[in-house]
């Protein structure tokens, strides 16, 4: 089956692209600029090196520094208002993915009106103008959400997480923002992007070129994200995860995530989990739940965690090597089973259907996931990793 690849926004990587997205700034004449963050990262001194670099471009700024996690519908208006009262012609967004889909879906509500809410309903439709450029500024290597179209806004009314589709002008990866990262933060983001890589690279819409992006991220983040733990200030570990993590959403953009992030969605809503938590208990059951459809994908993923296969071994007992792979990494983390976060089995399995009905993508994954399939899923999840 034909496939098409493509990129919706264009990079800046490396250790000054700070400094170099001032200077375009500048150069593009815009007047004023709009910096979106969350309070932690601004105490953090991350938002300080952004500022030095518009500043030595004489660049003036505003600065709203309230964004939570997983962001309320009601935050991207107040956020869109408080924009149009700068006058701003550029936002930029830097954080983690909440901070940066904020940013993008900011910028939806400050160019078409109205409240996000709209754009929510007719399911993130793209029926609006893009006028104010986002800028994407990645203060952890996980979510790739700089890459991806994909807002992920939490619509208060009904208590789920709804998409609208913005992606931004450009992304910013400049891996020294992300040195003071704290421990957690680093290993949840870590996962978050290896769920990514995982998933898109075993859903029902491979590519080529997106193939080879997701098994190289697979590879780098089992290599790196040991490192970029003990070692917050190894530039190398630093640099190589904020690359898996932006190829592995590049990945997913295009190929898709599917039945880990239904779960992980509907789990950190329901539970109050981080995401990058979710999204580890998630992968070896996916990797699992993939194997007789997905054979020589899980090999793939398999040779790029270094996981030695015996030929003969069956579709389900080389997925079993590599989900203990997974599992293996898990522990050196620190990643807490399901159970020890004071969730039931049965408080688990309980959200099989809402994690298929308010996740499209789970047409995404190989095979029918039926109630039934999710509930075993879940179950496994409880129980294969403890
Ligand atoms: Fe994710």
């Amino acid at each position: 089956m034909a496939a098409i690849y493509e990129q919706l926004c264009p990079v800046l990587f490396g250790d000054d692209a700070v400094e170099e997205m001032a200077k375009r700034i500048a150069e593009d004449g815009r007047k004023q600029v709009f910096i979106c963050c969350d309070a932690g990262v601004r105490k953090a001194g991350i938002v300080a090196l952004v500022e030095d670099a518009l500043k030595a471009e004489g660049l003036t700024y505003s600065m709203y520094d309230e964004i939570l996690p997983d962001t309320p519908d009601v935050v991207v208006d107040e956020l869109a208002e408080k924009i149009r009262q700068t006058g701003a012609d550029i936002i930029l967004g830097v954080g983690g993915g909440s901070t940066m889909d904020a940013a993008k879906a900011s910028a939806v509500v400050l160019d078409n009106g109205d409240s996000i809410r709209k754009y929510m309903e007719e399911n993130g439709n793209p029926g609006f103008v893009r006028k104010t450029p986002v800028y994407a500024i990645p203060t952890n290597a996980g979510t790739g959400s700089e890459n991806t179209p994909m807002c992920v806004i939490h619509e208060l009314s009904s208590d789920t997480k709804k998409v609208v589709l913005r992606p931004a002008e450009l992304a910013v990866l400049d891996p020294k923002l992300t040195v003071s990262c704290p421990r957690s933060v680093t290993v949840f983001a870590g996962f978050d992007a290896l769920s990514h890589a995982v998933e898109a690279s075993t859903s029902v819409a491979p590519n080529p070129r997106d193939m080879l992006l997701a098994l190289h991220a697979v590879k780098l983040i089992v290599n790196n994200l040991p490192i970029a733990m003990n070692e917050p200030e190894n530039m190398e570990a630093r640099s190589n995860m904020m690359f898996a993590s932006n190829i592995a959403g590049i990945a997913f953009t295009q190929m898709s995530v599917h039945i880990g992030h239904c779960f992980d969605h509907e789990a950190g809503i329901k539970f109050h989990m981080e995401h990058g938590h979710c999204c580890a208990l998630s992968i070896p059951e996916t990797i699992r739940i993939v194997a007789e459809d997905k054979p020589a994908e899980v090999r793939q993923i398999g040779e790029a965690m270094g996981v030695a296969i015996p030929e003969e071994a069956s579709p389900m007992e080389a997925a079993d090597l590599v989900a203990e792979r997974v599992r293996g990494l898990m522990r050196e983390c620190g990643i807490k089973p399901l159970k020890d976060t004071g969730v039931t089995k049965e408080e688990a399995i309980a959200i099989a259907q809402d994690a298929i009905d308010h996740n499209w993508f789970h047409i995404m994954c190989p095979g029918d996931v039926s109630r039934e399939k999710m509930e075993r899923y879940i179950a496994n999840i409880y129980d294969n990793y403890q």
